[in-house]
């Protein structure tokens, strides 16, 4: 049987394709669109998902009727969205039944995490009337309501400083290491407090802001926002007493907030897809009935999940030109289902040489603060980072402290940290033995990893926007 999900009309639209024993297929709509955070599904991403089979069953990721109702009461337009009239316009004949929001966030973490038992916390800015949920295994066990949200509080701080909200909100995190968090954070705390509703912004919020004072902004709203993440924590293992943890939601991106998880759970697992668009997946495994829901468990997880590129991983052209150029993106493979490139849509780059940075940003177009990432193999971690032997970070979820930062300039952020990306054989055997040669070649243990698209453009996803990335920025693509 086929069951699709879909996640569609407010931001990030996507859509999944499940049998009764795997996940087919999964992306986002704007890799077929071209329209950055398309809230629309398309033609495109209805094709690629036909080629699976047509579907016998739609669930759709939340409640309209229950979304309609808090809209309204909220003042906004657009309130009605109905499921079944959305799909019969895009040809889609099938059934369609719909979620709950949160749960549809809960079950893309629980049931793709490989824990037995855990608890899962939900924190985004936004469902139907639910903001942060806390579930004990799949049954929900405490829930804040709209209009306290710390993804919105998160949403409304990265507007008042000039980014879009519902999408730049790394950039906010990124700019926090290089402010004094000391300025603001008594005020933000003070408003968050007061139980003010940041759905309505802060753009009111100190008109003589200037933009050098944006970076002591972000880092005060950080703080703030780790202050009440820590808190969620404390109330997820006292409500639960499970020492695993699923986070999920639009605010399970935070990395930085994200090492403090550590302190109170021994292991967690975050989707690499925790947002809305993931919740296209989590829609199907929330209602789909599964008998054996241990097929589902045990089924190795994999982000690779989009439009495929059906080639061999190109290990020594991509060696030789790394040698030569420093940097060369690659497009192999199956697309990933996320924000992140994990080597199969990446930009990778030499990170000793000190200009690279700038380059990579020059070449994004990309403000010059904003950190890279590194990729490494699973058993080099350890040595160059300051982790212990279990570390794992294959999604690019944490930030942890670089041992030698000097010597790998271009992927260590101001605050001494880089979003590490692991890599084992077993989950990306071409990544792998990339790293592994390069290696043998240079010595250095790891690559710059950045996704490979133009400005303002989604991440590349076929071989025509592979030609085009290489066309527009001089940068080989293989
Ligand atoms: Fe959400």
């Amino acid at each position: 049987m086929i069951k699709w999900g879909i996640s569609a009309g407010s931001h990030d639209a996507a859509l999944a394709v499940v049998d009764d024993e795997k996940i087919l297929f999964a992306s986002h709509a704007e890799r077929f669109s071209k329209i950055k955070n398309d809230s629309h599904l398309n033609s495109g991403i209805i094709r690629e998902a036909l080629k699976h089979g047509k579907p016998d069953i739609v669930f759709w990721y939340e409640n309209p009727l229950l979304k309609a109702t808090r809209r309204l009461l909220a003042g906004q337009k657009n309130i009605w969205l109905n499921p079944t009239s959305y799909c019969r316009a895009y040809g889609i004949d099938a059934p369609v039944k719909w979620g709950n929001h949160h749960e549809s966030h809960m079950a893309a973490g629980y049931h793709t995490s490989k824990f037995k038992k855990s608890a899962t916390l939900v924190i985004d800015a936004i469902g139907e009337w639910n903001t942060t949920t806390i579930w004990n295994q799949d049954k929900k066990v405490w829930s804040k309501n709209y209009p306290i949200s710390l993804g919105l509080f998160y949403s409304a701080f990265t507007e008042r400083v000039g980014l879009k909200p519902n999408c730049d909100e790394y950039i906010l995190m990124g700019m926090a290491a290089y402010g004094n968090s000391e300025r603001y954070y008594a005020e933000i705390k003070e408003m968050c407090e007061s139980r003010y509703n940041f759905h309505k912004g802060v753009r009111w919020w100190k008109s003589e802001l200037k933009e050098e004072d944006y970076f002591d902004v972000a880092a005060a709203v950080q703080r703030v926002y780790e202050i009440y993440f820590r808190n969620l924590l404390i109330i997820t293992k006292k409500k639960t007493g499970q020492s695993n943890l699923v986070l999920m939601g639009g605010c399970a991106l935070n990395c930085l907030a994200n090492r403090i998880i550590p302190e109170y759970f021994n292991s967690h697992w975050i989707m690499p897809n925790p947002g809305d668009a993931g919740s296209s997946l989590g829609a199907i495994l929330a209602k789909a009935n599964y008998k054996n829901w241990s097929s589902m468990a045990t089924f190795p997880f994999t982000p690779y999940l989009g439009y495929n590129i059906d080639k061999k991983y190109p290990v020594n052209d991509l060696i030789e030109l790394l040698l030569i150029d420093k940097i060369v993106g690659v497009a192999n493979g199956k697309a990933e289902f996320g924000p992140r490139a994990l080597g199969n849509r990446s930009l990778l780059a030499d990170p000793r040489d000190p200009d690279i940075k700038d380059k990579v940003n020059r070449i994004k177009q990309r403000q010059e603060f904003r950190p890279f990432a590194p990729v490494i193999r699973q058993e080099d971690v350890a040595q160059y980072f300051d982790v212990g032997n279990t570390f794992q970070s294959p999604y690019m979820q944490q930030v942890v402290t670089c041992k030698n930062p000097e010597q790998f300039p271009a992927i260590v952020h101001k605050d001494g940290t880089s979003r590490v990306q692991t890599v084992e054989k077993r989950e990306h055997a071409g990544l792998y033995s990339l790293l592994t040669k390069w290696k043998e070649e240079t010595g250095c243990p790891m690559l710059l990893n950045t996704s490979l698209n133009i400005k303002n453009k989604p991440i590349v996803n076929d071989e025509d926007d592979a030609m085009k990335f290489e066309k527009k920025y001089g940068v080989s693509v293989l």
